[in-house]
């Protein structure tokens, strides 16, 4: 087992690994063996979840085990996500029951408000109209995050977040919210480095997490460029003797992001966590800045016809 991996201090005092599972995309079947390999095996100490991923059970199951057989609840680090339908006021707790029942947790240490756009309750995860545009709810951000807040104050979350936030959002959010966000999660990863929105958000005390740090893989490409593939990381990942995925993680620690790279693969979930043994250099930091291309594999315009990020 790597011995520590290093943290991100949060607004509220408490540590974030650097180096967290994902499980966006993770089936149901094979995501608990994944949890538990990382957890048990590989030193990781931080889980990323989502209600919407529609596996927590199964994660759940998986942390049932490793909490009863090694490791310590209060030693690893677990996120989970509120999905658009349930932005209501009266919705946001049981939403937010609804992950600790399935996760088998009595809280989480962090809850992320997953999008800034409320969709109606009951009506599928995605629902759209004739025209394939998401279905609104008259659901305003401010009422989502002051319920949100509320389970801050009723130790259900110890701390809570946004996810997919624009810079406008994050100021309109910040006139009322009594609890600045502690995280804003989002889409980075070398061909979409957003410098200015992490250099804003740590500007405002909020930390910052790189989501698809890895490009999303075959899962979401399309016909978007493999970002694995990429000349420029593979050069790089000749000269230190690491692989692809290795270089793209490391870059997003050494920019003091978090990083949650999705894997089922015990090979990989193995190779993703070895990445604090080596450092990138001045040069090689050079040449992977010159790969922006604001490149978003995730990109709600493509589900929802809203142009969420143009
Ligand atoms: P797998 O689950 O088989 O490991 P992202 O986190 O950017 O969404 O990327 C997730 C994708 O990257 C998944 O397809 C995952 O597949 C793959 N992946 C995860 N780790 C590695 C790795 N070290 N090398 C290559 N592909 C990886």
């Amino acid at each position: 087992m790597s011995s520590s991996i290093d943290s991100l201090k949060l607004n509220t005092g408490a540590a974030m690994p650097l180096l967290g599972l994902g499980t966006w995309k993770a089936r149901k079947d094979q995501v608990g063996a994944a949890v538990e390999i990382a957890l048990m095996e590989h030193g990781y100490s931080h889980i990323d979840c989502a209600h919407v991923y529609e596996n927590e059970s199964a994660v759940g199951e998986a942390f049932a085990k490793v909490f009863d057989g090694g490791r310590r609840r209060e030693d690893v680090f677990i996120t989970s996500k509120l999905w658009n339908y349930d932005h209501a006021k009266a919705d946001v707790r049981a939403a937010c029951k609804k992950s600790l029942r399935d996760l088998q947790l009595d809280y989480l240490d962090l809850y992320l408000m997953h999008f800034g756009v409320a969709s109606p309750h009951g009506q599928g995860i995605e629902p759209v109209d004739k025209n394939g545009v998401l279905l609104p709810a008259k659901v305003s951000v401010r009422e989502t995050w002051e319920a949100m807040e509320g389970l801050v104050r009723d130790g259900l979350v110890k701390a809570i977040g946004i996810s997919n936030f624009t810079a406008p959002m994050i100021v309109d959010l910040l006139t009322y919210a009594q609890i600045t966000p502690a995280v804003n999660q989002i889409e980075l990863h070398p061909y979409c480095q957003q410098p200015r929105m992490l250099e804003f958000c740590q500007h405002l005390g909020i930390a910052v997490t790189a989501y698809s740090p890895l490009g999303s893989q075959v899962e979401m490409n399309g016909n978007k460029p493999i970002l694995l593939a990429d000349p420029m990381i593979q050069r790089i990942a000749q000269a230190h003797g690491k692989s692809p995925a290795q270089i793209c993680l490391r870059w997003s620690v050494q920019r003091g992001t978090a990083v949650i790279p999705k894997s089922t693969s015990p090979e990989h979930i193995a190779q993703n966590a070895d990445i604090f043994s080596f450092e990138l250099s001045e040069n090689d930091l050079a040449d992977l800045s010159k790969l922006d291309r604001r490149l978003r594999y995730v990109d709600p315009y493509e589900w929802w016809k809203i142009p969420y990020f143009d």
